[in-house]
């Protein structure tokens, strides 16, 4: 057989003198660390020559392991169709043109991402939360969290890497078959863990973990986003490497099944919507997050469809289909409808009468008038929309989040035309939104009375700091997807422009405090991996637009939009 082509084309030599490269592998980029006594005699020719040379030259071509062909015959959902044109959903058809320069934080950021690498048994299944030596308290900084492997592991995929998602997946799938009781209280069999710790003992030369499902994370909430982040990383490493032998294994199967099985059985609920805990997401403290919030709707909407394309139609799948087809339907007419807030429609809400009875009212969940805060007035362009934080019985929170309006665009929760909206706000209100670092977790903040009140006067959530109207770097990936997504690249590229300024001089934080998102976040860590990856998954998807069909699906055909509302476009 012939040896594998590979070619060195950068290096960049780490803190801890080891080298970082890229190899080229069958015409595939891979970024590898190298150790520096014992690899470079390996090295061939090419390799020692372009390690030579000083200046270095990255040049990315279009990575090749994405198998639209093969994941097909598994997706139900994604036939690609063209929309209005503008949009290029799973491969985006617009040439973003922005020759590939490597930023210098890019080789910088891929050694950090190396660095945070965690191992059981010799085999890396994750990163931890943040690498940061300088910060006495470590609390759970030092755990691998479901949630943050994301951008990582998306990051890995992108770089040809799938073993340790894979790894990833399998282990935390292990973790979710094991009993899970807080106090005297067995949780559900599907729960996935928050996060979980690799416990190496060195005299006994074993590893063993210990994994949190909410029993010791701050409020003792289960993290209800665990198992759809789960899911759609499958989707995720599925597209990506067209293995669909990981997803078809039965326990694979067993695990989707588990997790949706909490989420879709019948209880006392009038909509299709999941109702949640507080603090059950990223914002993992309370926030007033609670109810129906957008953070977990979308990401629920998007692990169902990825779902749908991966359940086989057996014995026991067959049902679950069934089940999972109506409640996306469901979903997405009750999200589009009373989720959706646009100029037109909060001028509707602000004449709403109330008290009205009987299925022809018009303001259905009774929300009152006077409820709407003031600043949503001044903050609504003519033109754009987003998905509100919440609807509940006579509880509209009108605050726009990051990541729930985002995973909308992603999974087509949103419409076409609310996509172009919501990205068309983001625009609007760049200084509230975006300010000096990229992106508000969730606009406005909460202050005086109201923080108290709805926070229960947590002093990391004060105003416009930590969940509270903070800045976190991570958000950047996602802000990048959607716009590519919707075509508007430009919007991902400033983004980028500000993350480059400050984040790798600033120490990858956390998250940044202030209106504008100035301030290194009061308690952030340094070197917080999600800050890390999220940055070159960021970078990667630009290079190569196709990246995003990892993290994005097609409307499904039935579902089409019911328009009952009105949209500032028209
Ligand atoms: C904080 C964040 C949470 C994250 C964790 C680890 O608790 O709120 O979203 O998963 O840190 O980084």
């Amino acid at each position: 057989m012939d040896r594998p082509k590979k070619k060195v084309v950068l290096r960049a030599v780490n803190s801890m003198s080891s080298l970082s490269t890229i190899v080229e592998e069958n015409g595939v980029k891979r970024m590898r660390a190298v150790n520096s006594l014992t690899s470079i005699s390996e090295l061939d020719d090419n390799d020692l020559l372009a390690l030579l040379v000083d200046r270095p030259r990255l040049k990315l071509e279009r990575k090749n392991s994405y198998d639209e062909k093969s994941f097909s015959e598994l997706s139900l959902y994604d036939s690609a169709h063209s929309l209005d044109g503008r949009f290029g959903w799973e491969t985006p058809t617009f040439s973003i043109n922005d020759s590939f320069d490597p930023h210098p934080m890019v080789s910088k950021a891929w050694e950090a991402l190396f660095r945070s690498q965690v191992y059981f048994r010799g085999q890396p299944v994750g990163t931890i939360a943040a690498y940061d030596h300088a910060s006495e308290e470590v609390l759970n900084y030092d755990q691998v969290f479901v949630r943050d492997f994301v951008p990582s592991a998306l990051a890995f995929l992108m770089n040809g890497e799938p073993e340790i998602v894979k790894n990833f997946l399998l282990k935390t799938l292990q973790i979710q078959g094991h009993e899970k009781k807080i106090d005297r209280f067995k949780l559900g069999d599907g729960a996935m863990p928050a996060s979980f710790k690799v416990l190496h003992n060195p005299i006994k030369k074993t590893d063993s973990i210990i994994a949190d499902f909410g029993e010791s994370a701050i409020g003792r909430v289960a993290p209800v986003d665990s198992g759809f982040w789960w899911i759609i990383l499958l989707r995720a490493y599925t597209k990506s490497t067209g293995d669909l032998s990981l997803a078809e294994r039965p326990e694979c199967q067993k695990g989707m099944r588990l997790i949706l099985s909490l989420c879709l059985s019948e209880g006392f609920d009038t909509f299709p919507t999941l109702l949640c805990a507080d603090g059950c997401s990223m914002i993992d403290r309370r926030m007033g997050v609670y109810g129906y919030p957008i953070e977990i709707q979308a990401l629920f909407f998007m692990a169902l469809q990825s779902a749908h394309s991966m359940l086989k139609q057996d014995a026991e799948g067959k049902e679950l289909m069934d089940k999972i087809g109506k409640r996306l339907n469901a979903m997405s007419f009750h999200m589009r409808s009373y989720f959706w807030l646009d100029f037109q429609q909060l001028n509707d809400i602000y004449r709403y009468k109330t008290e009205e009875y009987s299925h022809t009212a018009v303001n259905k969940f009774n929300v009152i008038p006077d409820s709407i805060p003031d600043w949503v007035f001044d903050f609504m362009p003519l033109q754009g929309g987003y998905f509100v934080g919440n609807v509940s019985p006579a509880r509209m929170d009108f605050r726009w989040f990051a990541l729930g309006n985002c995973i909308a665009i992603l999974s087509s929760l949103a419409t076409p035309e609310q996509s172009m909206a919501i990205m068309d706000l983001i625009e609007a209100r760049w200084d509230e939104l975006v300010g000096e670092m990229p992106l508000k977790i969730c606009y406005p903040a909460l202050e005086s009375h109201e923080w108290r009140i709805v926070t229960g006067c947590d002093p990391k959530n004060t105003r416009w700091s930590y969940h509270n109207g903070g800045s976190w770097p991570v958000l950047l990936w996602l802000l990048t997807a959607a716009s590519i997504k919707t075509g508007r690249p430009q919007i991902a590229r400033r983004a980028i422009d500000l993350a480059e300024a400050r984040l790798l001089k600033d120490g990858w934080p956390e998250y940044y405090d202030g209106k504008s998102g100035r301030f290194i976040g009061k308690q952030a860590r340094k070197f917080q991996t999600w800050s890390i990856a999220g940055y070159l998954v960021a970078k990667m998807m630009m290079e190569d637009p196709t990246h995003v069909g990892m993290i994005s699906m097609e409307e499904e055909k039935h579902m089409k939009p019911v328009l009952n509302r009105s949209f500032s476009w028209s």
